[in-house]
């Protein structure tokens, strides 16, 4: 986990007024380019994520990192796709963004999700709509949720609050650091 904040601390790329004036937003394009960057953090997502049995990344920058994990960990990996890409059948869920509103979709029936355990994989947590709509998205598919890992959690937004309140305190939630 040092080893993961060391690298995060180190090629964070911090982007002043974007996306809006006055946000600094914090890139971490170039920690997953830099192979100690990737190894670490991909390693410290895993910790402490119990007995799992399939990993899933959220779209789009949990997929670079949701593979790694699953790989890790020696699972399969499943990708949450933004709407309107997998074929059909799909479970949709549509979420509220701060402007109007996204979907998320999984495939229904090409893997089976019955009883599986997952660990949900993404980037950033913010206001928490993407993780709780990917996570409730499984869920109605009959997997469980035990965890969900990020590598950043941005702390003013509610994200952590979010998954307690939707899907409850035996979701853990893991950040690797806090903004
Ligand atoms: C970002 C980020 C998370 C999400 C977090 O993705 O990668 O998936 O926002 O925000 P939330 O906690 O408020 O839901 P974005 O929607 O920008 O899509 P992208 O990964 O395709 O760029």
């Amino acid at each position: 986990l040092d080893a993961a904040r060391r690298a995060i601390a180190t090629h964070t790329r911090l982007v002043p007024d974007f996306p809006q004036p006055g946000i600094a937003f914090k890139d971490l394009t170039p920690v997953l380019a830099d192979p100690v960057g990737l190894a670490s953090v991909v390693t410290a997502l895993t910790h402490g994520c119990g007995d799992v049995d399939l990993v899933a990344g959220i779209d789009a920058r949990g997929f670079l990192l949701g593979g790694a994990v699953a790989r890790e960990l020696g699972v399969g990996v499943l990708a949450v796709r933004k709407a309107g890409k997998l074929p059909p059948p799909v479970h949709t869920r549509t979420y509220d963004l701060e402007y109007g509103s996204a979907a998320l979709e999984i495939p229904a029936g090409a893997v089976e999700l019955q009883g599986r355990r997952i660990l949900l994989i993404d980037d950033v947590l913010a206001t928490g709509g993407t993780v709780v709509a990917a996570a409730q998205l499984l869920i109605s598919a009959g997997a469980t949720v035990s965890s969900i890992a990020v590598i950043m959690e941005l702390a003013g937004l509610g994200g952590r609050a979010a998954v307690a309140r939707e899907l409850g305190e035996t979701t853990a939630v893991h950040t690797l650091t806090t903004d």
